[in-house]
């Protein structure tokens, strides 16, 4: 008789592909509290990282449930908050917990985003890289959407971190190490690029922050 293993349960092929798009009651009821609490600490970073002022003009890219948006309005107070996702879910959780005028949340592809050229002071993309197929065009359409002295942050967790968790994550994750997206963000077009990679002493060990100019 074949060993029982726990990397071919459904339900991890499951979890891994509401991490990709999280889906209908159980996206919205159960992906929404795990994303908020287990990425909080890398959002906080990497809205620290981007020096968000007041009257920034900011989108989120993959914003899901919106933890990124409800941290940086403390910061931006007379500026406007966009967030997109490709979940129907997500965008429909997002409008009904920040009803507030300054934040916008929009259900689009991050391959076309449907804003005009030079529309944002700050862009950031947090724990999305790995599922995208052409990471290029969304970098391309990132840093279209992006003013000329604007700011784009791009945060992710590395190979060794994302490696741990390989029951999940070999369910087509595409996973990448610092330098690899360092290269990519070169390659788009973006300038001034810095690299915060967090070691065991810090508070998200394996995560990277890349932070560049347009
Ligand atoms: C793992 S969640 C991370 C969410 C949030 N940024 C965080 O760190 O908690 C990834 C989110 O990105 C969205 N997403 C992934 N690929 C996308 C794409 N091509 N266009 C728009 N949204 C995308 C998913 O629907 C999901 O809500």
């Amino acid at each position: 008789m074949s060993k029982f293993s726990l990397s071919d349960l459904s339900l991890l092929r499951f979890l891994a592909s509401q991490l990709q798009k999280p889906r209908g009651n159980f996206g919205k009821l159960l992906m929404t509290k795990l994303f908020n609490f287990g990425n909080a600490q890398l959002i906080n970073a990497t809205l620290i990282s981007m020096d968000l002022h007041a009257d920034d003009c900011y989108l989120d890219v993959g914003v899901a449930s919106g933890k990124s948006i409800k941290i940086a309005s403390s910061w931006i107070t007379t500026g406007s908050l966009y967030g997109i996702d490709y979940s129907s879910e997500m965008i429909e959780y997002c409008k009904k917990n920040f009803p507030h005028s300054r934040c916008h949340f929009v259900h689009t592809d991050a391959a076309h985003l449907p804003f005009a050229d030079c529309s944002f002071s700050k862009i950031s993309t947090i724990n999305t890289i790995y599922f995208w197929e052409n990471p290029m065009e969304m970098l391309l359409e990132i840093r279209r959407v992006l003013k000329s002295s604007g700011t784009f942050a791009l945060s992710f967790s590395g190979k060794a971190k994302m490696n741990k968790f390989s029951a999940v994550t070999k369910h087509g994750f595409f996973i990448y190490d610092g330098e690899q997206i360092e290269t990519l963000m070169v390659k788009a077009g973006f300038s001034e690029i810095h690299r915060q990679d967090f070691s065991g002493k810090f508070i998200v060990p394996g995560d990277h922050i890349i932070i560049a100019k347009k």
